[in-house]
């Protein structure tokens, strides 16, 4: 997977006051490079996206990425994907989806595909889906906005449809908590932030990033009625999940 963004070094310098964290313009401009070095295995997550969207997607339906950010999900799937099958990715970013497009033009998607401005706080209308994900998007979401977006989902999947979802997650007891985040924030200096980029970078994130345990987000997932779930990757405090309708 290229990496198509200029380097992150948004928390380079100190900064007088840590604002909260937003996906605007700055952000837009070096994410790939941020989520590269800020997800474990991203570009592996990426790769089993593929293995299961491929296995889930099927013609004359819509696959949905919510929080599709530059679209590089969207972007590693469409030379798997039958031609007939619909991209329908959401993102409340317009610099975020004005990327998108661009790297859409750039890679030649050319498949039917809609981008929607939306604030999935808001719920979502998914229509005639084989595939929706959320991939680090979840835990974007107020929680007491999480049940209905789930419910939405649901709702708008085939029979036999699915749902991804990859998450930043709290261990299931403190302990675990303490140590899993302890090994994520070295694997941040592996790949390259400084103390001061990783303290300032948790700060902005600390009211906007609201993970779950992974067994909440796998009860979500249940109660909303889909019949089968399970981990398809875990990594410390991350992990994804597949659950089918
Ligand atoms: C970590 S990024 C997702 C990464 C992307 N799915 C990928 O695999 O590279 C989270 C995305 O969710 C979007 N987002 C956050 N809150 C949102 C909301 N309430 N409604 C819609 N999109 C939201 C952000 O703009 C951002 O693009």
């Amino acid at each position: 997977m290229a990496i198509e963004s200029d380097k992150d070094d948004l928390f380079h310098e100190p900064r007088p006051a840590i604002g909260d964290f937003r996906f605007d313009r700055s952000v837009a401009t070096v994410f790939d490079d941020m989520v590269t070095r800020s997800v474990p295995y991203y570009v592996e997550i990426q790769r089993m996206l593929v293995e299961l969207v491929r296995d889930f997607a099927l013609p004359d339906s819509a696959v949905y990425d919510l929080g599709c950010s530059t679209g590089t999900t969207f972007i590693n799937l469409h030379p798997h994907l039958d031609p007939r099958i619909r991209f329908v990715g959401v993102d409340n970013s317009a610099e975020m989806l004005e990327k998108c497009r661009a790297k859409f033009k750039e890679h030649g998607v050319n498949r039917p595909f809609e981008l929607q401005c939306r604030d999935l706080n808001d719920g979502i209308v998914v229509e005639d889906a084989s595939v929706a994900m959320l991939i680090l998007t979840l835990q974007f979401i107020r929680p007491l906005r999480r049940d209905r977006l789930i419910a939405d989902i649901y709702k708008g999947l085939r029979p036999q449809g699915c749902l991804l979802v990859v998450e930043k997650v709290l261990g299931e007891d403190s302990l675990f908590n303490r140590l899993f985040i302890k090994y994520y924030y070295d694997m941040k200096r592996r790949n390259g932030y400084s103390e001061s980029e990783i303290s300032q970078k948790r700060e902005a994130l600390e009211n906007v990033l609201i993970p779950y345990k992974l067994l909440e987000n796998r009860e979500l997932l249940l109660a909303t009625g889909f019949r089968h779930v399970d981990v398809f990757f875990k990594w410390y405090n991350f992990c994804g999940l597949v659950a089918v309708k």
